[in-house]
């Protein structure tokens, strides 16, 4: 299994930065802090400087408030379940399964904006987010397989952003297209919808 610690990480690092900017980042964090003894005794001040240009700095913060308490609270090991996982502070839902589903193998539901595109997509789920939310969550689970969950998750994940992208998804390319609803009814570009406001 993945390690915990790199799994978390990378997550949280890639919620509002693109795969490219976080690679390298990714590298020099680890190779700086290899685990999350070492990231939890790191001086805030240190922490806070390596997130430079990562944005939002709220995560960084949250980063290192889940890192002291899996070592205050867990003896150093990640919950190995999602809803452990996402009673640390600053873990948030997606995190939390992402995390259980990728480095624990647990069957949790993953749902960012990319699996919602692609599952709205899927099952022509024309009701406007955030309205939506729900029939998409339950729609996932109904897919989510018992085995390899995190390999699934990934996969869904990596559909949305290079093919069934938000603008001209490339339907001909799919794997899904042939089960996929907002595809048959030619409506797959403007899904999911959004509430006007
Ligand atoms: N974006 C954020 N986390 C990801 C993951 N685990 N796989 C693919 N894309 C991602």
């Amino acid at each position: 299994m993945p390690d915990p610690y790199r799994v978390w990480l990378s997550e949280v690092m890639l919620q509002q930065t693109t795969v490219a900017a976080v690679g390298p980042r990714f590298t020099a964090w680890v190779e700086r802090w290899p685990d999350i003894a070492s990231l939890a005794a790191a001086p805030d001040e240190a922490i806070m400087a390596a997130w430079a240009g990562l944005g939002y700095y709220a995560r960084a913060r949250n980063l290192v408030k889940a890192a002291r308490a899996v070592v205050a609270e867990h003896g150093g090991q990640f919950p190995a379940t999602e809803a452990g996982l996402r009673a640390l502070p600053g873990l948030g839902a997606y995190t939390a399964a992402a995390v259980a589903a990728i480095a624990f193998g647990e069957r949790a539901v993953v749902v960012d904006a990319n699996v919602e595109r692609v599952v709205a997509r899927l099952f022509a789920i024309a009701t406007p987010l955030p309205a939506a939310r729900p029939a998409i969550r339950a729609a996932t689970d109904r897919i989510t397989p018992q085995a390899r969950a995190g390999d699934f998750a990934q996969a869904m994940m990596d559909l949305g952003s290079a093919i069934c992208t938000v603008k001209k998804p490339q339907c001909l390319l799919c794997p899904l297209a042939v089960d996929c609803r907002a595809r048959v009814e030619g409506i797959a570009d403007t899904l999911p919808a959004k509430a006007p406001r």
